[in-house]
């Protein structure tokens, strides 16, 4: 078992990593101290592949369900939750589990903080990206029609469980989007991480290439999580309200917020990080703050996940009014995380649309 403690302004919390862990849980129920009552929300798939299994074998505890998709990261979603939370006996001494990706840990973590005024939560993830950004550092809430993550808050879990195993059963097209955010992880302060996920080489369809060993796949991938994880921690503990370096997280998601938005969300988040980390050291390189090994090391990354790194056909004019309304834009200017090196990022201010509307065009063009 791998234990990573967190620091947090509400005191420490420890994210638990070993392979086996949700199965082995309810018999460690006493040990973890859940002997309060327990509610699990889980999307409808994920209750499916784990959910319904591990309410059942948890003493005092309860299922509670929604539909799968970023669409339903709601206050609609929450006021549900709240109400299954009344039928299912939770009192301010119980718990909840957040099972399933970032969208159940935002959607359930946010129910968990505003509910009687804040009830514990554990942070159970399934997704690679839940497991190495979003259950770590706690932000949680909920999309509004007029944007992603506008009402929200910051709950610390009580404990992050990890259980590598559960990413056997993620399709491989959300493998590809967690390594966007690992390969970010990389770039913002670990290069080796990058050598590493480079060596695990999936190309596309590798479920169905008998080239790529699953079984040594997997375990090359879990091997990758705690030095993952540790990048999160090291920054939120540093910066745990966003007010300085957590911004480094943001590396390309300026650029990414605004391919999903062009795109109308057909595009998924991790595969328009993977062209926003590209665009990122693109116009670093065109800045002159870093060297051209940024730019190449970040597409032969992008390249050994099987990640996109163009957006060809795409509107660049449309990406950039898009960028304009991100709200990272402080007083609408514009303000990027960018690359002095691999493992030095830096947040660069006022930077012209004349240099980031050739990046865009580049990176556009068939
Ligand atoms: N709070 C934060 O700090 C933070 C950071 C990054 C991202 N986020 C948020 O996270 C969300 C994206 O998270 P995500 O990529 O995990 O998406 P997701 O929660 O939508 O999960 C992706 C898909 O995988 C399925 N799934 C989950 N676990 C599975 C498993 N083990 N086996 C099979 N299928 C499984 C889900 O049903 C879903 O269809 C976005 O809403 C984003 O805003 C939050
Ligand atoms: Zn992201």
């Amino acid at each position: 078992m791998v234990v990573l403690p967190v620091n947090s302004p509400d005191g420490q919390y420890n994210i638990y990593i070993e392979s086996g862990l949700l199965s082995e849980l309810p018999r460690q129920q006493a040990e973890y101290g859940m002997n309060s009552r327990i509610v699990i929300a889980a999307n409808e798939p994920v209750a499916a592949l784990y959910g319904n299994k591990l309410a059942a074998a948890m003493a005092n505890a309860a299922l509670v369900t929604f539909p799968e998709g970023e669409a339903y990261k709601t206050l609609q979603t929450v006021e549900q939750m709240y109400a299954e939370f009344v039928d299912a006996g939770l009192d301010r001494s119980g718990m909840v589990f957040a099972l399933g990706g970032g969208v159940t840990g935002d959607t359930a973590g946010f129910a968990a903080a505003t509910y009687m005024r804040g009830v514990r939560l554990v942070q159970i993830p399934t997704t690679l990206l839940s497991m190495v950004d979003s259950s770590v550092g706690g932000k949680v809430g909920v999309d509004l029609p007029s944007g992603k993550n506008l009402a929200g808050a910051f709950k610390q879990p009580v404990m992050v469980l990890i259980d590598p195993a559960v990413l056997e059963t993620l399709p491989e097209r959300e493998i590809r989007c967690g390594m966007a955010e690992l390969i970010k992880h990389g770039l913002i302060s670990k290069p080796d991480l990058l050598e590493r996920a480079l060596k695990l080489h999936a190309p596309p369809n590798w479920l169905n290439d008998h080239s790529v060993n699953p079984r040594a796949y997997f375990a090359g991938l879990a091997d990758l999580l705690p030095d993952a994880i540790q990048v999160k921690i090291d920054i939120v503990q540093a910066d745990p309200y966003e007010q300085n370096i957590r911004a480094y997280l943001n590396l390309g998601h300026t650029f990414a917020h605004a391919i999903e938005q062009v795109s109308g969300y057909a595009w998924p988040h991790g595969e328009a990080v993977g062209v926003g980390l590209m665009a990122a050291a693109l116009l670093s390189h065109r800045l002159g703050l870093c060297d051209e090994d940024v730019v190449l090391a970040t597409r032969d990354a992008l390249r050994a996940v099987a990640l996109p790194e163009r957006i060809p056909g795409f509107d660049p004019e449309a990406i950039y009014a898009a960028m304009a309304t991100d709200k990272k834009w402080r007083n609408g200017r514009p303000r990027f995380v960018l690359l002095r090196a691999i493992g030095q990022p830096e947040i660069v201010e006022d930077v012209s649309s004349q240099d980031v509307l050739p990046v865009l065009q580049r990176l556009c063009s068939k």
